[in-house]
């Protein structure tokens, strides 16, 4: 049986470790589709042009291990207000989304361009100060040497970027729960989505 749960949301509110969470609490496949904007803006960084590298991205490249950082992040976040790029993902996505056993995808638009017929949407936010704060953590701990200033003024420019685009802008789908978890632990705000998905699944 097909059951969809889509993650929107800024940059690093908590998207990615409450998805996969989810997944792993209701047995579900997760798929990070931030991870295809990241491949593609690499690959762009490398000389490609970001439609082609869309259109032809590998598992491979999605298991580099500097995607996360803040020069990548731009690149993603640039290639990601293509419409063919955006185009070039769709497909992949939408197949991942409805397949059986059930999957989470995080990102975006996936509540409204996506999957605008998820069974559960979630919209997850966090402050400023507090994605930031996570954000360098999880950096600093995977050996990149960034400071809480850069990974700040990246999320400020992609939040803007994102939300300003004409394609598939970042905003909440109308039906959209927001879980806001400035102030949650991980558990808490974990809980909170089980709840929410336990409620609509009856
Ligand atoms: O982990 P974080 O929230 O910082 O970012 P991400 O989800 O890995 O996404 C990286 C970039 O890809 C975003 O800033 C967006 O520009 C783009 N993206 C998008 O446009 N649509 C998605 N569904 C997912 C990511």
């Amino acid at each position: 049986m097909a059951f969809t749960i889509a993650i929107d949301g800024p940059a690093a509110a908590g998207k990615g470790t409450i998805g996969r969470a989810l997944a792993a609490h209701f047995g579900f496949s997760h798929l990070d589709t931030g991870l295809l904007y990241r491949a593609t803006g690499r690959r762009m960084l490398t000389g490609l042009d970001p439609v082609e590298a869309a259109q032809s991205l590998r598992a491979e490249d999605l298991a580099a291990d500097d995607l996360r950082t803040p020069d990548v992040s731009q690149a993603a976040s640039r290639v990601a207000a293509i419409p063919e790029v955006r185009q070039a993902l769709l497909d992949f996505q939408r197949a991942f989304a409805r397949r059986a056993g059930g999957a989470v995808l995080d990102g975006r638009d996936i509540g409204t361009v996506i999957c605008p017929d998820a069974e559960v949407k979630l919209f997850v936010t966090a402050s400023d100060v507090e994605r930031a704060r996570r954000r360098h953590k999880e950096l600093s701990d995977g050996g990149h040497a960034v400071t809480v200033d850069e990974v700040m003024e990246d999320l400020r420019q992609r939040d803007a970027r994102d939300s300003a685009r004409a394609a598939a802008p970042l905003k909440p789908a109308e039906d959209a729960q927001l879980l806001d978890t400035s102030t949650m632990t991980i558990q808490d705000a974990v809980a909170e989505a089980i709840a929410i998905v336990d409620a609509a699944q009856g």
